[in-house]
């Protein structure tokens, strides 16, 4: 089975989100199944945040994660770029620990810039990670310029990944970040990676390419959409669904190797970009 090697581990290359779940009692039950479906058919990585739902995500992860062991998850969450301070700091990852229902992350990522200096932000993670509370940290919608100035600070080279949006429709970061990245062996957490299914007006599913290329594989669009993002072994994608067939599809496209042509005919209707691209954050 494919991995990716992040924070010292090897995961599945597919994980799975949890923005905007949580919210809705009345969804609480599907929610929990999804997630469930998704770690039955081998997705270790879970994605969360103080921000999602107010702590509402996180605490839907702590109730769904229950049955299995912890040291065959791994769990991802987020502080707040308000909250990245040496004294808030510890209070918020202490508040998420409580909701996720462990005594330790896996990865604790910087939500996004925070106007708190990186160097304090990165003094605290450090100090979480002493304590054995998070086992790595990394940041989240940095871009090129960022991750480059990141890397120069002492302590820089710790930062475990960077949590962006990638997908066929946006890989603007293809042109500066992702060599960034891989030049420094940092994988990439893939975000938004089915792009919201056609919710945010690029008509993806209807690509006839895709759909041709779907069959071919005996697969769906969203396969290929995910074995696209995932197809250099460095990049983790973690698409959020709450349907369970929908979850097991994604976790599934893990098996989906597309074939170099294949990828060429991706690259002449969603080609890479040739100058460097603002970062699009969600
Ligand atoms: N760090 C950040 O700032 C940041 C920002 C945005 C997102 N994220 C993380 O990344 C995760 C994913 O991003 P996202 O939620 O923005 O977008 P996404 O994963 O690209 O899309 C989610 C949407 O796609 C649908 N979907 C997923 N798989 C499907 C499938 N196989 N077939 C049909 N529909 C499918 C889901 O609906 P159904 O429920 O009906 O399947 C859901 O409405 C988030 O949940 C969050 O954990 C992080």
């Amino acid at each position: 089975m494919k991995t990716v090697k992040m924070a010292g581990r090897e995961v599945p290359p597919i994980g799975l989100g949890t923005w905007n779940m949580g919210d809705e009692p009345r969804k609480f039950d599907q929610e929990v199944e999804a997630i469930r479906a998704g770690l039955e058919h081998g997705a270790q990585v879970i994605d969360t945040a103080e921000m999602y739902g107010n702590g509402n995500s996180e605490s839907l992860v702590g109730h769904a994660i229950k049955p299995y062991k912890r040291d065959d998850l791994f769990l991802v969450s987020k502080v707040l770029p308000n909250h990245a301070s040496k004294k808030q700091l510890p209070i918020s990852l202490d508040q998420s620990l409580k909701r996720l229902q462990t005594d330790y992350l896996d990865l604790y990522l910087l939500h996004w810039k925070s106007s708190i200096s990186i160097e304090e932000t990165i003094e605290a993670l450090q100090q979480a990670k002493i304590q054995g509370k998070i086992k790595a940290w990394g940041v989240s919608n940095f871009d090129v310029n960022d991750m480059t100035a990141l890397l120069k600070l002492p302590n820089g080279h710790h930062c475990a990944t960077n949590q962006v949006c990638y997908n066929l429709a946006d890989r603007g970061i293809d042109f500066d970040l992702v060599p960034l990245m891989e030049e420094n062996n940092i994988p990439l957490m893939a975000y938004t990676p089915v792009a919201r299914g056609d919710r945010l007006g690029n008509d993806l599913t209807k690509q006839k390419v895709l759909i041709d290329m779907a069959n071919k594989y005996n697969a769906d669009v969203f396969q290929v959409l995910l074995a696209w993002c995932i197809r250099n072994e460095q990049t983790i994608a973690i698409p959020q669904s709450s349907n369970v067939d929908h979850v097991i599809n994604n976790v599934k496209s893990t098996r989906i190797e597309l074939a170099e042509e294949d990828l060429a005919k991706i690259d002449t209707i969603y080609p890479k970009p040739k100058t460097s691209q603002p970062l699009t954050v969600w």
